[in-house]
């Protein structure tokens, strides 16, 4: 599946995804601006509030040079609502048959989310080989993710769900990692606050 190498490279050289909650969809503008200053170019916007869509259109209207994707994509509806705001890839936090259906033919590589042996399994039965863990802590964190790697040597994952800056390197240790994501980068109540010197210190720390 040629979307998936081309998609396993941008996790690999952008190993670190911020994943956002934007409540006002301008906030997306000067968020970018911020992580772009610090190299960092790549964006997870959450479909969990209703301008979310709107400011991923405005990212791609700007012709901003930040690799989008959209998260918390819960059907296939929202997976092609977020193709036609131009997204660069989809993540959901678990998957359905529809969910799966829709991916398989879709030309946007598809992040989808697991947390269970039998859902990795099933998952890569279906050729979805990049899968999102989470929420990583809860799923079994670095341990699980050490076993999962001697049984299925085949499979990247993205953890995300309580990857913080105490820990995510840990993650990014492990072979079978291909990029970590998380809040504690932009927090939604930082971004709502317009509190971007808090983020930009956030991103020196990771990028610098
Ligand atoms: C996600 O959708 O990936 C999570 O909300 C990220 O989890 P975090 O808030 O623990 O970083």
């Amino acid at each position: 599946m040629y979307k998936y190498d081309a998609f396993l490279k941008t996790l690999n050289s952008n190993p670190i995804v911020p994943v956002v909650v934007i409540d006002n969809y301008q906030d997306v503008l000067p968020l970018a601006d911020i992580l772009l200053e610090n190299k960092c170019k790549i964006i997870e916007i959450t479909l969990r509030t209703e301008r979310a869509l709107d400011s991923i259109k405005l990212l791609k209207d700007k012709d901003y040079d930040i690799i989008v994707g959209a998260g918390t994509v819960l059907s296939s509806e929202m997976f092609r609502m977020s193709e036609d705001a131009g997204v660069d890839f989809v993540v959901s936090p678990g998957t359905t048959k529809d969910l799966l259906k829709y991916a398989a033919t879709s030309k946007t590589p598809y992040l989808p989310g697991v947390m269970t042996s039998s859902e990795i399994l099933k998952l890569k039965m279906h050729g979805f080989t990049i899968q999102k863990f989470f929420p990583a802590s809860i799923a079994g964190g670095i341990n699980a993710l050490k076993t999962y790697a001697s049984v299925y040597g085949d499979v990247k994952f993205c953890p995300t769900g309580g990857v913080s800056a105490e820990n995510y390197k840990d993650f990014l240790a492990l072979p079978n990692i291909c990029a970590v994501g998380g809040t504690w980068i932009a927090p939604k109540e930082k971004i709502a606050s317009h509190d971007w010197e808090t983020i930009r210190q956030n991103l020196k720390v990771l990028f610098s």
